[in-house]
């Protein structure tokens, strides 16, 4: 039996969605801009996909426009609003030093076509301080780019507070909302942001899909130019069996939402309590409240993550070093640093993310392998320092 625990990468189809997803790709290959029947059937399941993932953050579907995902997402909203805002003189971008690499890097590519950028700071929990934004902002700030949840640590940021203290300044606000939607209530009038990211493939939908909901009346610049779809702000025929899913993945998320709450909470605080019990040398990175309900970020002293992360796949148990992009190349998580964790406490920290299908007896064979594979690597690590010190004393 494979454990799977890594669903801030990427989460499995919910098999409604499979087949809906499927059901669309067979049956409804029309161009939703085609005024024919064939058109207008996909139409309207675009218009039914659009309705879902509105009603999923408690906006009008007029003002959600579909992209490729949440990357792209977060491109359209700082680059659309950057270059909407550049003619007033607004060409000042504030971000957390958190942010995944979608936003990060979209700003390194603004700052070289001479955009100012400001990164926020995070506190040993890895939250924002509304005090730092304030000091920040000014009246060249076109917008404020904060994350409603971390991928890494899946801690929650203040966004109403911050929101307001920007649009006290005169910008706007967006949230990349793709690791807490379906998994907390994300409803943008709580929220009071004016744009907000988030990916179907997070929330057992398909990958390459997502939206950016934009309050109404705002400007924005089109990334991609072309036909005249999503209102003229995001050109190219739609992916309509990729919609139709995360229209489906949308609707069992509100569901799930309103009729159960947060069943990870217990699964994934079991797992949590499990390790700090059974593995000395363990501790929680990042605030635990407020906190998305399945993860948890956990340094494990004295081990490598790479090498935890490829004992713990042997046993059948999937895990990650931190986000998706960044594992595989040993780069150590910008999260965690910011947070201010020191060398040894990034490099042995491991996340762990549940989702979908997971169970209790996942967790409790977890926790029933994790002692002996920690305390074999530290076994290792022990031995290899041994070895190092004797043939460093042999060479004198
Ligand atoms: C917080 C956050 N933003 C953006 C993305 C990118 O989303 P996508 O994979 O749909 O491009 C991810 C994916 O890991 C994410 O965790």
């Amino acid at each position: 039996m494979r454990i799977y625990f890594d669903h801030n990468a990427t989460t499995p189809l919910d098999p409604r969605v499979a087949d809906a997803v499927a059901a669309a790709l067979h049956d409804d290959f029309g161009n939703p801009s085609s005024v024919h029947h064939f058109g207008q059937r996909a139409k309207q399941l675009v218009d039914d996909a659009r309705a879902a993932v509105a009603t999923l953050i408690g906006a009008e579907p007029s003002e959600v426009i579909f992209t490729s995902g949440g990357t792209e997402a977060d491109n359209l909203a700082l680059r659309g609003v950057s270059d909407a805002l550049a003619g007033q003189g607004r060409r000042h971008l504030i971000a957390s030093a958190i942010e995944h690499e979608a936003v990060l890097n979209t700003l390194k590519a603004l700052q070289l076509h001479g955009s100012r950028v400001t990164l926020l700071p995070v506190d040993a929990r890895g939250i924002v301080s509304p005090d730092d934004l304030r000091a920040a902002i000014d009246d060249e700030t076109c917008l404020v780019s904060v994350m409603h949840a971390n991928n890494e640590i899946g801690t929650i940021q203040p966004i109403a507070k911050l929101a307001a203290i920007t649009h006290d300044r005169g910008a706007l606000f967006h949230t990349d909302a793709v690791q807490s939607v379906a998994k907390v209530p994300t409803e943008i009038t709580t929220l009071g942001v004016d744009l907000l990211s988030l990916s179907a493939h997070k929330f057992n939908g398909p990958k390459g899909v997502g939206a950016l909901w934009l309050r109404r009346g705002l400007r924005l610049s089109p990334t991609q130019t072309g036909g005249r779809h999503e209102r003229s702000r995001r050109a190219g025929t739609e992916n309509v069996p990729a919609l139709v899913g995360m229209g489906v993945a949308a609707r069992a998320a509100i569901d799930k939402l309103a009729s159960t709450g947060t069943p990870l909470a217990p699964l994934r605080d079991r797992l949590e309590h499990g390790i700090l019990g059974a593995v000395s040398g363990t501790t929680v990175n990042g605030a635990r409240e407020p906190r998305v309900p399945n993860t948890s970020n956990i340094s494990f002293e004295g081990v490598e993550a790479e090498s935890l992360l490829i004992a713990l796949d042997l046993e059948g148990i999937a895990v990650s070093t931190g986000s998706a992009c960044s594992s595989g190349t040993l780069e150590p998580s910008h999260v965690l640093r910011a947070m201010g964790l020191p060398p040894h406490r990034v490099q042995s920290s491991i996340r762990f993310s549940l989702g979908l299908g997971n169970t209790e007896q996942e967790v409790d064979r977890t926790l029933a392998a994790l002692p002996g594979i920690v305390g074999r690597l530290r076994d290792l690590t022990r031995a290899s320092a041994r070895s190092r010190t004797a043939a460093s004393g042999a060479g004198r």
